[in-house]
C-alpha cells in the first residue's frame, strides 16, 4: 500500500512539474512564434507601401525606375546596402534630412519635404528587401477615361510599372495614338529631364537642342537612328573616368517602342 500511493504520488509529481515547465514554454514559443509572423506581415505591408512612394514621389528620376542610379547613387546593390545598413543605419536619415551639398532632397515633412516618417520607413523597407525593383504596388490606384481621373471611383490594386507611375494616374498630357513624338517626350521626361535641358544649356550632360543636326555623338559617331540607339542603351559609364559625369546605359528601362518614339522627339528639339 504504502508503495503505491508513493508511486501515485510521484506520478502527479512528476505531471505537476513537467507542467510547470512545459505550458510557459509552449505559451512563450507560441507568443514569439505569432510575434514574429505579424511583424513579418507589418514588414511585407511595408515593402508593399514603400515600392508605392518610391514611384510617387519620383524617386526614380534621379535614382532610375530599377533603383540603378543616375544622378543620384543605385539604390539596387542590395547586399552592399544591407551590409552598409547594419553597420550604421544611412537610409532613412538620408531620406528624411537629404544629403547637403547634393541634389538629394529632404522629403520629411518636418523638414519641409511631402512625406512622414512612416512612409520614409516603408520607402527604406522597400530598398532592404530589393525584390521589387521596376514595379510599384498601386495603393491608391485610379480610373481614367479620355486622359481624365473619374473620380470617386478606385481603380485596380495591383503591381504594375514604376515607369508607367505618371502615366497609370493620370499625370502626363495624355497624347493621340499617332502622335509618336507626344509619346517620346514623355518617356524624356521620365529618366532623361534630370540630367538634360531640351535647350542648348548644360545641366548634367549637355543641352540636347539641335543635337540631330550635330556630326557625331560623343562616342564619334555620326549622329543616326542606329547610333542614337546604340548610344542610349550603352551610355558612356562604361568609358568615363570614376567621379566624371555620365550618360548611364538605357537598355533594360527605355525599349521597343518608347525607345523609337524617344528618338522621334530628339529629332525635334531645335
Ligand atoms: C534630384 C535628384 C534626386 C531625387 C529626386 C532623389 N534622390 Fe536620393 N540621392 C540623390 C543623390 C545625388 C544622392 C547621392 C548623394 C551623395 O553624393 O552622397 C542620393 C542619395 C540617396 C540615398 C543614399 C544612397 C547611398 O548609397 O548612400 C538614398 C537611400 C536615397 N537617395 C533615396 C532616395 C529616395 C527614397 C528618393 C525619393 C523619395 C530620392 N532618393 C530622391 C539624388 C536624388
Ligand atoms: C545621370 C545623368 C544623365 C541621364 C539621366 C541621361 N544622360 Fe544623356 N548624357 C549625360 C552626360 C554626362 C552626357 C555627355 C556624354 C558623356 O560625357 O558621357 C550625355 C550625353 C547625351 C547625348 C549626347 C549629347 C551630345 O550633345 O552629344 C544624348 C543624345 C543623350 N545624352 C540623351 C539622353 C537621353 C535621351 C536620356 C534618357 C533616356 C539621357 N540622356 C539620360 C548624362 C545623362
Amino acid at each position: 500500500m504504502q508503495k503505491i500511493i508513493s508511486d501515485y504520488t510521484r506520478v502527479i509529481l512528476w505531471s505537476t512539474v513537467l507542467l510547470i515547465i512545459i505550458e510557459p514554454g509552449y505559451l512563450a514559443f507560441d507568443a514569439l512564434f505569432r510575434q514574429s509572423r505579424q511583424v513579418e506581415v507589418f514588414k511585407e505591408e511595408r515593402i508593399v507601401r514603400g515600392s508605392y512612394f518610391f514611384a510617387s514621389s519620383q524617386c526614380w528620376t534621379c535614382h532610375g525606375f530599377n533603383g540603378e542610379g543616375g544622378i543620384g547613387l543605385p539604390l539596387n546593390k542590395t547586399e552592399e546596402i544591407r551590409t552598409r545598413e547594419a553597420k550604421e543605419p544611412f537610409i532613412e536619415k538620408t531620406i528624411a534630412r537629404g544629403r547637403y551639398s547634393t541634389q538629394m532632397p529632404k522629403w520629411l515633412k518636418e523638414e519641409g519635404g511631402p512625406l512622414d516618417i512612416e512612409e520614409i520607413r516603408a520607402i527604406r523597407e522597400f530598398i532592404l528587401d530589393g525584390k521589387h525593383w521596376g514595379k510599384y504596388y498601386d495603393i491608391h490606384p485610379v480610373v481614367i477615361e479620355n486622359g481624365k481621373v473619374i473620380e470617386g471611383r478606385l481603380g485596380v490594386k495591383a503591381w504594375k510599372d514604376t515607369k508607367d507611375y505618371l502615366k497609370d494616374h493620370a499625370l502626363l498630357p495624355p497624347c493621340e495614338e499617332k502622335d509618336l513624338v507626344c509619346k517620346g517626350k514623355i518617356v524624356f521626361s521620365g529618366p532623361c529631364a534630370a540630367c538634360h535641358n531640351t535647350t542648348a544649356e548644360t545641366k548634367v550632360g549637355p543641352g540636347l537642342a539641335g543635337i540631330f543636326k550635330k556630326a557625331n555623338l560623343p562616342n564619334n559617331k555620326p549622329v543616326n537612328d542606329a547610333n542614337m540607339t546604340e548610344w542610349l542603351q550603352k551610355g558612356s559609364a562604361s568609358y568615363k573616368a570614376e567621379g566624371q559625369p555620365f550618360m548611364p546605359p538605357y537598355e533594360t528601362q527605355v525599349r521597343g517602342d518608347d525607345l523609337k518614339n524617344l528618338i522621334e522627339y530628339l529629332k525635334t528639339l531645335n
